[in-house]
């Protein structure tokens, strides 16, 4: 297949493009590096030191002798050089990641947030818009995520996308099938509920062939390709805007810093590992809807978790101690989760789950790469509003943890 991957440069945009790749497919990845920038813009860098895109494209071809075509787009600014990239490359199948993801990120100031909105929207409408257009015929992957339905207990499994449920009419009950009601809790989130509705828009009018994948949370760096040689590797954020619950838990237990619990840590979260991602968008490429069908919306996750567990599990592995810090996000203390997550199983997924060896493996790459590390950008700063911001700034156990300066 030729595939188009969009955000291709990212976290979990770079193995997928090694993964599909090495399987044979050709790869067309299309990509701004606007995330580089934001590296830049914050003043942090991966903990493991990434090569310009055109170097890692390099190095597989000298590893592997499969070539990886860059084009440098931007897909939410450049309508008009994406329907030409459209028709000049004709994808059979375009994978979706290119969007701001971090939820801090978007709350951090009001231009945060216009940018993750103006990003992310016209991102994934201009894209549908172009496939309209240019009547390309390809297979739509997005990456969404599972924290578009918010967090709080429902007692019943998270189904996947959609929610059988009753309508009284006049006549009787009529039963219906709607779009799982969505909760953001953040601006990103509340951009990845909207492109929901873009591609129930695009389906229904225009028989796109659209799959949304709800991810869960993904933990680990290495997949097997990029474990093939040093400038492969993969990107891994440590930082309070971008590093995620689990791998932010690992690096902090590698440098001999606190796990930074947020609140009593009663959130439940899902979680997936990056191998088990990349996994899971080829198993939805093998899958694709019919013309006409409806949006197919899988959960991509594969076990959910508490996270003060998963602070105590890294605590025991590793003799980290453990900081309740004040929560700066606007969220449920304590929520449960249940998640279906069938369609994946019956695809052939045999999921990775959390054990030690796969943990003490991104604690070996954080140690390697510890020297990277600036300990003042490990906290969470970005408060979800400016009440939050004004508590969580006087907290004293929150102020021990600030570097002297
Ligand atoms: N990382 C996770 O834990 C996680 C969890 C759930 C869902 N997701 C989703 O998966 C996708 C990828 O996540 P990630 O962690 O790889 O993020 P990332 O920020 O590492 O990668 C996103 C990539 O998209 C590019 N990009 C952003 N806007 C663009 C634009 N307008 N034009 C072209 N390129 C653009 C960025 O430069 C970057 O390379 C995201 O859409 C995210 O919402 C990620």
């Amino acid at each position: 297949m030729k595939i188009a991957i969009l955000g291709g440069d990212g976290f979990v945009g770079w193995p997928t493009c090694l993964h599909l790749s090495n399987a044979g497919h050709e790869i067309h990845i299309v990509d701004n590096l606007s995330r580089r920038w934001i590296d830049t813009e914050l003043g942090v860098q991966s903990l493991t030191p990434m090569d310009s895109i055109q170097e890692r494209a390099r190095i597989w071809r000298q590893a592997t002798g499969r070539t990886l075509h860059f084009h440098l787009l931007d897909v939410a600014k450049e309508h008009e050089r994406l329907k030409a990239f459209l028709l000049e490359h004709r994808p059979d199948a375009v994978i979706h990641f290119a969007e701001q993801r971090a939820a801090p990120y978007s709350m951090k100031t009001d231009r945060h947030k216009v940018y993750t909105v103006d990003n992310n929207v016209r991102a994934t409408h201009n894209l549908l818009a172009a496939l309209v257009e240019t009547g390309i015929d390809a297979h739509l992957v997005h990456l969404g995520t599972m924290g578009v339905y918010g967090y709080s207990s429902v007692g019943a499994p998270i189904p996947e996308g959609y929610l059988d449920v009753e309508i009284d009419t006049p006549a009787g009950k009529r039963p219906q099938q709607i779009l799982y009601p969505t909760r953001p809790g953040s601006v990103y989130h509340m951009t990845k509920s909207l492109d929901q509705i873009l591609f129930q828009f695009y389906a229904q009018n225009d028989a796109l062939r659209i799959t949304d994948l709800h991810q869960g949370i993904v933990w680990g760096t290495h997949t097997d390709q990029t474990r093939r040689h040093d400038q492969l590797v993969n990107r891994f954020d440590y930082d309070g805007d971008y590093g995620t619950v689990l791998n932010r838990f690992l690096i902090q237990a590698a440098i001999g810093y606190p796990l930074t619990v947020h609140g009593t840590g009663g959130q439940t979260r899902a979680f997936i590992h990056i191998q088990d991602s990349v996994r899971c968008i080829e198993l939805a490429l093998s899958d694709a809807p019919e013309r006409g069908e409806r949006v197919r919306i899988f959960n991509q996750m594969t076990e959910t978790h508490r996270v003060r567990d998963l602070a105590q599990l890294v605590a025991r592995l590793t003799g980290a101690e453990v900081a309740f810090l004040p929560n700066p996000r606007k969220e449920a203390e304590e929520n449960d989760l249940i998640v279906r997550n069938d369609q994946f199983l019956a695809l052939g997924l045999d999921p990775i789950r959390l054990e030690d060896g796969l943990l003490a493996e991104v604690v070996d790459v954080a140690k390697r790469f510890a020297h990277r590390i600036d300990r003042s950008r490990v906290p969470a700063v970005s408060a979800w509003t400016k009440e939050i911001a004004a508590k969580v700034d006087r907290d004293p156990e929150r102020r021990s943890l600030r570097p002297a300066s």
